[in-house]
């Protein structure tokens, strides 16, 4: 019960690695505010989470003994994510870990000099100042009560770089670097900032993510060989599971963390090692 008595509210927290990360933190010990887009976004050329999937992670957190609440929300409208924060601090009296896992894979696919203003915007918006967003609702109330805790998942793609992945690639980056920027500001009040970098995370049908797929969509991989794929490139020759991720959330969300902040965790089987 490393989380107990904490409030943990995720993003993205529908399907995937949200998802995994909510249950993991409920089975901690930790009640969830769990937020969601739960539409599609125009220019996302592939469905994102729905009202029955946040629902559905809900429930799974609840199986745990976990009071949850959700919240329908989009990290590019400050608003909502204002009022998704207030919400949970009428619930729950506060929020205690915030963690920034929203995210879009595409639009990609294209050389960077390809790329449009609206589809460069939008990564940027989603991937990178959806987390700033976050930050700025939590922060405050963080630092007045000297305690808090904030992971924000970047990815490997913000320690290298990919082809025809530049909006991703910036943005992650950027993410990396508001991780660092944040953990000096906050350090002094004792609200930690950290960040976690995956590597390429197997698409667990339980959890519903599609992340994967969509990336070799964008590098037209076929479907049926994207897996493999992404497994050669892995010097462990195994491709992330969202538990793996899952897991260092939970260490960076917990006490035993607490001299912890403006590191960046990868967990990618020696991707980035090379
Ligand atoms: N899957 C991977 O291989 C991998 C690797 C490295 C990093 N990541 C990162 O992990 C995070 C989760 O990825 P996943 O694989 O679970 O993806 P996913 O597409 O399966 O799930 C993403 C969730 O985020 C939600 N979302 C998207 N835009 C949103 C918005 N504007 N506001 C609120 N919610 C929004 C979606 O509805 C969806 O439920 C992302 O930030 C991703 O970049 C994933």
């Amino acid at each position: 019960m490393r989380l107990r008595d904490k409030v943990v509210l995720v993003t993205g927290a529908a399907r995937g690695l949200g998802r995994v990360t909510a249950v993991a933190c409920a089975e901690q010990g930790a009640d969830l505010v769990l937020l969601d887009v739960c539409a599609d976004v125009p220019g996302v050329p592939y469905p994102l989470g729905t009202p029955g999937q946040l629902e559905h992670t809900a429930a799974l957190c609840r199986e745990t003994g976990a009071a949850v609440l959700t919240a329908v929300a989009d990290v590019r409208d400050e608003g909502s994510v204002r009022a998704a924060v207030a919400l949970a601090e009428e619930r729950f009296g506060r929020v205690d870990v915030a963690v920034n896992n929203a995210g879009i894979a595409a639009p990609s696919g294209k050389p960077v000099h390809g790329i449009d203003e609206d589809e460069w915007s939008l990564m940027l918006d989603v991937d990178l100042s959806g987390a700033w967003r976050v930050i700025r609702a939590v922060g405050g109330a963080m630092c007045a009560r000297r305690s808090g805790s904030i992971v924000n998942i970047s990815s490997t793609a913000g320690l290298v770089g990919y082809r025809h992945f530049a909006g991703y690639v910036a943005a992650k980056h950027g993410l990396v670097g508001l991780t660092k920027a944040a953990a000096l500001d906050f350090a002094p009040m004792k609200v930690r900032v950290n960040a976690v970098c995956p590597g390429s995370v197997r698409d667990d049908r339980l959890t519903e993510g599609r992340m994967l797929a969509e990336i070799a969509r964008s590098l037209e991989v076929p479907h049926e060989e994207h897996e493999g794929a992404f497994t050669e490139a892995q010097p462990m020759n195994a491709l992330v599971e969202p538990a793996d991720v899952a897991a260092a959330v939970v260490y960076l969300a917990a006490d035993e963390s607490r001299r912890v902040t403006g590191s960046v965790l990868t967990v990618d089987g020696g991707f980035s090692a090379r």
